[in-house]
């Protein structure tokens, strides 16, 4: 016996959950080494429907991080500055590897962040130089409604803006800013240096596909670098509502055992509200990205 017999012999189905992105796979088991075949079928997968999902899966800390591995170098979970590490740090967040998403809290502290209410739309530490190419989630406890996580194709996004639209943002970078908020902007007029940023192009080229995305989010992108702010709200906003619109939308509703991997840089993704006196609790990992090209 050698160690092709552990690999899974299982046939892979890819189902789409909706017209834009989102895929439904069955016939693996995440618990299990994959064969150099099906990692190549699941990202095929990746790149055609951007937000993949896996139903009933049972998956440890070790499971979450081989199998990310097949796509890339897993990230390690950012460190905010001192003023804002109580947004971000939990006490049980003790691989750095990892993220708790939840609301729990063990005498009065959080264990993990990001906790209650709707988060909007945003792209995993878009406001860092090399923001992550992947993100991995998995469903651990689950409010009874709500919580649900949104994803849209930021490719549909580019293509649907105006002619004159791109025209005015070619070559053009915008803000991004991490205040480790979860539904308010960042203002401007405060001193954006204690909080994280970077200036990444306003219209990117997917390093797997080749294809042109919107890269920009309601929750972190503040400013057009280079227009006068009354224009460059006015952009950013006809901007998000077109990368918002619901056509271009798959809405994940959990199930416990969900295991969900989304393209960060072809995606933007929200959170619904759900009751704050009901757990949720998730567990992301990610994968290290480059720095964006336009
Ligand atoms: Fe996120």
């Amino acid at each position: 016996m050698d160690d092709a017999s552990d690999i899974q012999k299982l046939e892979i189905r890819i189902q789409p959950l909706a017209p834009h992105c989102g895929a439904m796979i069955s016939g693996v088991d995440l618990t299990r080494p994959l064969s150099p075949e099906q990692v190549k079928i699941i990202q095929q997968a990746w790149d055609d429907h951007l937000v993949l999902v896996f139903r009933g899966q049972q998956v440890s800390e070790d499971d979450q991080l081989r199998f990310a591995s097949y796509f890339g170098e897993p990230g390690n979970r950012k460190i905010a500055p001192d003023h804002l590490r109580n947004r971000s740090e939990g006490i049980l967040q003790n691989n750095p590897k990892f993220m708790l998403v939840t609301n729990i809290k063990v005498d009065g502290r959080p264990i993990g962040a990001f906790g209650d209410g709707d988060m909007w739309f945003h792209i995993d530490s878009g406001y860092s130089s090399r923001p992550y190419k992947y993100t991995f989630l998995y469903g651990l406890k689950l409010p009874k409604t709500g919580g649900n996580t949104m994803f849209s194709n930021t490719y549909k996004a580019y293509e649907a803006l105006p002619a004159e639209l791109k025209h005015k943002l070619e070559g053009r970078k915008a803000l991004h800013i991490h205040e480790y908020k979860r539904n308010e902007r960042v203002e401007l007029a405060e001193d954006i240096s204690k909080a994280p940023h970077w200036y990444h192009p306003v219209v990117i080229c997917h390093p797997n596909t080749g294809k042109k995305a919107l890269f920009v989010d309601r929750l972190m992108t503040r400013a057009i670098a280079g227009m006068e702010p009354e224009e460059s709200e006015a952009v950013l906003d006809q901007l998000y509502e077109i990368g918002e619109r619901r056509e271009f939308i798959y809405e994940h509703e959990w199930q416990l055992g969900d295991f969900v991997m989304w393209d960060n840089l072809a995606t933007i993704h929200a959170r619904t509200w759900f009751p704050p006196e009901e757990e949720r609790l998730l567990r992301r990992c990610t994968i290290e990205g480059e720095e964006v090209l336009g």
